[in-house]
């Protein structure tokens, strides 16, 4: 049958979308033989098999109808609440109490849609919105189809240099809608924001009337002491909170959360259900059956643990491997560091050189707004294990050095 010539066309916001710069590069890494301290990716031997499989069974003999069937966009209740406790007793730890309603709690699908959310119902075309400098990319990639105007705060060890935040909120039609912020072994940089800064950021966005999105995929991740109590639990009303079961139980089965004020959970609710009428209610109650008897008290530990002891690889190879001009941090958690080049050297040239020797990272450059630095890269020390780790520090200094005297 002959067919007419179809002509699409696409929506301006369309035209803004990219695609991911660290899922090309993975492609790239997913080669064989490939050392990779590019992805993101937990280590699958974090990942609690036997549980699941108990729990899976358990939930489809318990309860099959209420498992497979449609259910409500909130979330799995059970598991609400146990999100709304755990949150609760850690920052009353932490010395600072936040007393989380499960009736706050709505069940995303991944931290991923918390943002796609958040970006849906705060952000107009032009508005401003303020991000880190460097940010998470996936956030970026959350907010351009609103067609925003990102504006990045300078940004120190600590995180955002307030100052700078407030000259750049705004006034009027103009002023911020929000700062996004990583406050916890922050993804790219794996930095911490200390208990002052924290401090002084809840206050000067309380002040200026600034809301703040607190992403925390990371916080249980710590190595020797628990970071600060989140900045939500400081001023519960003007932060919207997003967690993710990804780093802690396993990515796969996509689930989050996001923590909101009562006003804004409405219009966040009303969003998921335009998305995707709700998480999968499977998986919601396979992780509420995992959680239940505080086993990730029991596991987190293992991860801390395996982590910690990848970190002080990466960084013992690096100390014994580096040209001396190559700078890096020491993260106290999570999966990420962040390492600069000598003077005139720049990753993204730096990377097929180093994948031809056997090893990849990402770019700093990916992760910045504007005025990225092109000497820094995102270096993940959990993915490979500890002799990977080795390998591919030296053929990354082995890079470093031809690539220098090319
Ligand atoms: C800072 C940050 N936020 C959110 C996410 C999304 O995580 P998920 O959708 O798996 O919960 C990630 C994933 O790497 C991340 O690094």
């Amino acid at each position: 049958m002959p067919t007419t010539p179809t002509h699409w066309t696409l929506a301006a916001r369309a035209a803004k979308m990219n695609p991911s710069v660290i899922r090309e590069i993975l492609k790239v890494t997913e080669k064989p033989g490939i050392i990779s301290f590019a992805g993101g990716l937990p280590s699958s031997k974090t990942f609690p098999v036997a549980e699941f499989d108990a729990a899976c069974a358990k939930v489809l003999r318990d309860d099959p109808a209420g498992a497979l069937q449609y259910a409500a966009s909130e979330g799995y209740g059970p598991l609400r609440e146990l999100v709304a406790s755990q949150l609760s007793a850690q920052s009353a730890a932490a010395g600072v109490p936040w007393d989380v309603d499960p009736a706050q709690v709505l069940i995303t699908t991944g931290s991923q849609q918390g943002l796609d959310l958040v970006a849906k119902i705060l952000i107009d075309a032009d508005s401003r919105v303020l991000v880190e400098t460097p940010t998470y990319l996936g956030a970026l990639q959350a907010f351009t189809p609103m067609e925003p105007e990102v504006v990045s705060v300078a940004s120190d060890d600590e995180g955002v240099d307030i100052a700078d935040l407030a000259s750049k909120v705004g006034t009027g039609a103009s002023k911020a809608r929000f700062l996004y912020v990583l406050p916890n072994f922050q993804n790219p940089t794996g930095r911490t924001m200390s208990e002052a800064r924290r401090a002084a950021l809840v206050a000067k966005a309380a002040e200026l009337g600034l809301p703040l999105i607190e992403d925390n995929p990371y916080g249980d991740l710590w190595f020797d002491k628990e970071p600060p109590a989140p900045l939500t639990s400081r001023n519960p009303e003007g932060c919207i909170y997003l967690g993710s079961f990804s780093k802690v139980l396993a990515p796969g089965l996509r689930l989050g959360f996001i923590v909101a004020p009562k006003d804004i959970y409405s219009k966040l609710l009303q969003a998921k259900q335009a998305a995707d009428l709700h998480s999968p209610g499977f998986n919601q109650r396979m992780i509420a059956e995992v959680m239940k008897d505080g086993f990730l008290d029991r596991h987190i530990p293992t991860i801390r643990a395996l982590y910690k002891s990848q970190r002080d690889a990466m960084l013992a190879a690096l100390q014994k491997d580096m040209p001396s001009d190559v700078t890096w941090n020491t993260p106290v958690g999570g999966m990420f560091l962040w390492a600069r080049l000598p003077e005139g050297m720049n990753a993204q040239e730096l990377l097929p050189k180093a994948v031809d020797k056997g090893v990849a990272f990402v770019p700093g450059a990916a992760f910045y707004n504007d005025h990225a630095d092109p000497r820094t890269m995102r270096l993940s020390f959990v993915t490979p294990n500890v002799d990977e780790i080795r390998t591919g520090v030296a053929a990354l200094a082995a890079a470093i050095r031809e690539h220098r005297s090319a």
